[in-house]
């Protein structure tokens, strides 16, 4: 039973110490979202707000998040919102050491839900996913809005590259190329079956 290992997992992370990030944690964040989901967003990492909740993007980044999901005509209630880190991450910079440390409870997740459709949201997730699945990473300003096939034995996956919506915050003038990245990923998914 998926529920039965999912829930092993959130015990194991809502333990874990691997790292010094847990010392400054009030809850971690595991993710949210229907465990059949097709389609799982990938953060980086929980910043004051999902610190305090639990929740993954209800902060400023997150609002603005919902309205590109949907601009994207996506519902977030039938996705799966996670991030490579799962403790509250003070200045949103992680280290490549603590997304090493970290990223094994990611990959359980893919694991586990094996969705059709990765999406990336910032440069941290495009790196690890990209990473993970053999292809190439280079920058967001050349990879943002590009849509990637990966071939597994068994199953494909698409992962798709977006600019992290806190980006459109700290620099008003990316909010409108984020609309269009999201406007046209949700173009393309409204044509294939996931
Ligand atoms: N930024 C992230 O990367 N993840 C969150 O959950 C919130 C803000």
């Amino acid at each position: 039973m998926i529920e039965d290992g999912y829930e092993q997992l959130k015990l194991e992370i809502e333990n874990c110490r691997k790292c010094d990030l847990w010392r400054g944690t009030k809850h971690r964040v595991i993710g949210e979202g229907p465990l059949d989901s097709r389609i799982m967003l990938v953060g980086l990492g929980p910043g004051y707000y999902e610190n305090i909740e639990g929740r993954p993007f209800v902060g400023a980044a997150g609002k603005f998040l919902n309205n590109l999901l949907t601009l994207a005509g996506l519902e977030r209630g039938k996705l799966y919102i996670t991030n490579v880190i799962k403790c509250y991450l003070p200045d949103n910079k992680a280290t490549d050491e603590q997304v090493k440390t970290c990223s094994h409870y990611l990959d359980r997740q893919i694991d586990m839900l094996k969705p059709a459709v990765l999406v990336a949201l910032g440069s941290v997730a495009a790196m690890y996913l990209l990473g993970k699945y053999g292809l190439t990473y280079s920058s967001m300003s050349r990879l943002h809005g590009k849509i990637f096939k990966v071939e597994k034995p068994g199953r494909s996956m698409l992962i798709a590259v977006m600019y992290h919506p806190a980006s459109a915050l700290y620099n008003p003038s990316m909010k409108l190329l984020l609309e269009k990245d999201w406007r046209k990923l949700g173009e393309i998914l409204s044509k294939i079956p996931v």
